[in-house]
């Protein structure tokens, strides 16, 4: 029977963080009669050995809570930075997975960690997944938890931009998280009702997004909200991209990031700018950030969590490892984790929901 179950939060924070951890750790210790360590801050904690168990004490009262109890980050064992050098890590990674005797380790993440967790796998390692992100962004998984609470959060903005962008007869574009992946501004942008919905797997001429205000304006309605997925593009921008990941991969060079936050803002305030000179309409940016991860995680957010938290504690038991978690419709399943790892989900641009949109209106901006 398995004994020692370590957990860890990797990657960016969300709400339902706390819930996973609990049905994980409440089925594995209060059902199985596991022991549970959870380890601090990510791989960097598990590979600087800083632990904390997780008894019924540490695991109560924190089903609503948001955020993580064990703390995360967005390191990577085989490429860390310690000191001023990046290094490969993994071995001393295996060794405190042996040294705290774990049958298996529980990595709460999203896409980067399903990628860190097959490379664990591949070392030896028992490892169980679950998938969350506020991004929706997981493959093989209907949703990921903290995707709902971000909705949740980013249309209640949408609804108060609204109220303000009518009374003063402005635009206001609302920049909504999701990195890549489009999934949250254009689910908030339904459930808002913002009349322009720009996401990364449609791009966007700013043209023709002036043109849909303009359109609004002339029937009387001279107000838009346009709801921007951080990683929306034009489309010159979208050619370029695509253009110089081809040379790159030529040159078998890795692809540099430049630091992404800043480029997202500097496209929204570019992008409400534009608008602003094209539609002789007054325009506001507003970036939701980060308060998308934040507080209390929705019901919805708290059933999945634990749902998935509690069939990976079945997982243990059966001692089925190498799989992560996948919500299907009501149930959970095992996926193998290398049909995970390295894989985006994407808004397909033919999706039901884009459809729905374009059907009430909605311009996507090209
Ligand atoms: O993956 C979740 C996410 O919130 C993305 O939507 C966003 O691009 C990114 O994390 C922000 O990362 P950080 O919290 O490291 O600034």
């Amino acid at each position: 029977m398995a004994k020692f179950v370590g957990i860890l939060t990797s990657g960016g924070d969300c709400p339902g963080l706390n819930a996973a951890i609990r049905g994980v750790g409440k089925a594995a210790l209060g059902y199985y009669g596991m022991q549970v360590i959870g380890f601090r801050d990510g791989f960097r904690g598990f590979m600087e050995n800083r632990t904390m168990e997780l008894d019924g004490e540490m695991l109560s009262g924190i089903l609503t809570q948001g955020g993580t109890i064990l703390g995360t980050s967005r390191d990577k064992p085989h490429k860390m930075q310690v000191g001023d050098k990046i290094l490969d890590m993994t071995d001393v990674i295996v060794k405190n997975y042996a040294d705290n005797h774990l049958d298996v380790l529980v990595c709460l993440g999203g896409g980067g960690t399903q990628k860190n967790a097959l490379r664990l796998k591949a070392k030896g390692l028992n490892i169980l997944t679950l998938p969350k992100t506020i991004d929706n962004d997981v493959v093989q998984t209907d949703i990921t938890f903290g995707f709902d609470t971000a909705l949740g959060i980013a249309t209640d903005a949408i609804d108060r931009l609204h109220s303000t962008a009518h009374s003063h007869h402005r635009i206001i574009v609302v920049e909504i998280m999701g990195h890549r992946a489009g999934w949250l501004a254009l689910g908030a942008g339904i459930a808002g009702g913002a009349d322009v919905i720009l996401i990364p797997e449609i791009p966007y001429q700013v043209g023709a997004v002036a043109e849909a205000i303009k359109a609004r304006k002339r029937k009387g309605k001279p107000f838009s909200i346009v709801a921007v997925a951080e990683g929306a593009l034009t489309q010159e921008e979208f050619a370029e991209q695509q253009a110089s990941a081809a040379k790159k991969k030529d040159k078998k060079t890795k692809e540099i990031v430049a630091e992404p936050e800043l480029v997202y803002a500097e496209r929204t305030l570019r992008l409400a700018h534009q608008l602003e000179l094209l539609t002789g309409l007054e325009s506001r940016p507003t970036i939701l950030g980060h308060l998308q991860r934040g507080g209390t995680p929705s019901a919805a957010d708290r059933l999945l969590a634990t749902r998935l938290g509690t069939a990976a504690a079945d997982l243990i038991q059966a001692r089925q490892y190498g799989y992560m978690v996948a919500a299907r419709g009501e149930s959970s399943t095992p996926v193998a984790l290398q049909d995970v790892a390295g894989q985006v989900k994407t808004v397909p641009p033919d999706h039901p929901w884009v459809a729905s949109a374009r059907s009430v209106g909605t311009s996507f901006g090209d």
